[in-house]
């Protein structure tokens, strides 16, 4: 690893996991990163203070009332030094905290005041993981663009086997090291990307969908606002809350999402079609609600237009990425699209595996471009977002 003297604050709360965080305190000081420990009073029963203050060769802070170093303001110093903060083992408590924004101790109120980015690397009994709270203070932070570092499934310190052990320490530095060298490579872009599926109705409560569930769109538009460009992501119907940074515009069908689209798509730099837009929809829909007794023999279909290949014909400089979900023949379904849809990449998936791709949180992926073919291997969808908008950077630069 490459020594970029950058202060790291390292917070460690009360979880068992915590003498795991010796080892990441080693890896960072051997990178030649500055380290700076804070924890919890409830960490403190766990690992001593001593050992990191040995481990970083730096005062480790466990208090606010101490007398602080250098006659600084010590809780809010520590939040200006660092280049990044870590919180690891972060404990379902401290993520509760740092959810609702609460500062009661040195490490959250380090947490709430720095402006570096954050990372967070949560452990703890797999019923803690999933009950409804964490699920939601997860997601409040992951949306305001803090880096999660998700546990992994094992075996618990309790005897539990489930999600919840602490991510390896190998993980947690990726992440660490990712946002300290966190490229802001897009600034000054505008890039429009689509997520999701569409519904096509069929009447006013029953419509025609498909299986996206926008995940892969939603952290592409996350990644690219985090590198800096303005983003504007349209999406079908889906759960998943606003990304961190991105300008939303909500839509339920193909034409819908056809105009939305069409209405920004001359300023964007770049445009990310990953949005499974219905090829068809219902010719007529009824505008009461079918009747059981009423039931249609069938239902006519008309086509959709295709929105991929419209921008193809009009795009003009943009740089044009497409997807293509396929069960068979994939590289050369996809290569087929790249010529037809006049894209710069087409991003395929074999949509016949279903441990991977539709509502999981993993895909593997090809890059289909004029250059070649590129495999992702198995990955997490943010890891996808993540090659995909490095490449677009690349088109965009080159
Ligand atoms: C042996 C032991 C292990 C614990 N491990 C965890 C854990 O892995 N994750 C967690 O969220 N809480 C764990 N707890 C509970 C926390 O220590 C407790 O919620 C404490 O209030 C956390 O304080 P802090 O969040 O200020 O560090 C553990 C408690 C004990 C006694």
């Amino acid at each position: 690893m490459a020594g970029s003297g950058k202060t790291v604050v390292v917070g460690v709360t009360g979880g068992i996991a915590a003498y795991k965080t010796c080892e990441l305190v080693r890896a960072l000081v051997k990178g030649g990163h500055r380290v700076k420990v804070v924890m919890t009073e409830a960490a403190t029963r766990f690992v001593s203070p001593l050992t990191f203050r040995t481990l970083s060769a730096e005062p480790v802070t466990v208090s606010m009332w101490a007398d602080a170093p250098e006659a600084t303001v010590h809780h809010v110093s520590l939040a200006e030094e660092a280049d990044v903060m870590v919180i690891a083992p972060c404990t379902a408590n401290v993520l509760a905290k740092l959810a609702c924004g609460r500062a009661d101790d040195m490490l959250t109120t380090t947490a709430l005041a720095t402006e570096a980015p954050l990372v967070i690397a949560p452990a703890m009994n797999v019923h803690m993981w999933r009950k409804d709270a964490t699920r939601r203070n997860v997601s409040a932070m992951r949306g305001r663009g803090v880096a999660i570092v998700e546990p992994e499934r094992g075996e618990l310190a309790c005897g539990d086997v489930g999600e919840g052990r602490l991510a390896s320490v190998e993980c947690i530095l990726a992440s660490v090291e990712s946002e300290l060298a966190r490229v802001r490579d897009l600034v000054g872009r505008r890039i429009l990307v689509t997520a999701g599926g569409t519904h096509e109705p069929i009447d006013p409560v029953r419509y025609i969908g498909n299986r996206s569930s926008g995940k892969t769109g939603f952290a592409i538009a996350e990644e690219a606002a985090r590198r800096g460009a303005r983003v504007f992501l349209v999406t079908g119907p889906t759960h998943l809350p606003d990304p961190f940074g991105c300008e939303v515009v909500r839509v339920t069908t193909a034409l819908q999402m056809r105009a939305a689209v069409l209405a920004r798509a001359d300023a964007a730099d770049a445009i990310v079609m990953s949005a499974a837009v219905a090829d068809f929809r219902p010719a007529i829909a009824a505008s009461d609600k079918i009747k059981k007794s009423q039931a249609p023999e069938n239902i006519r279909l008309e086509p959709n237009p295709d929105i991929l290949a419209e921008l193809g014909q009009r795009r003009g400089t943009a740089v044009l990425v497409g997807f293509a979900a396929e069960t068979s023949s994939v590289e050369a379904n996809a290569r087929a699209k790249l010529d037809a849809k006049g894209c710069d990449l087409i991003v395929a998936n074999d949509v016949s595996d279903p441990s991977i791709g539709f509502g999981t949180d993993e895909n593997s992926v090809l890059f289909v471009s004029r250059e070649g073919t590129e495999r992702s291997g198995v990955v997490s969808k943010r890891h996808i977002a993540r090659l995909i908008v490095d490449r677009l950077s690349g088109f965009m630069s080159g």
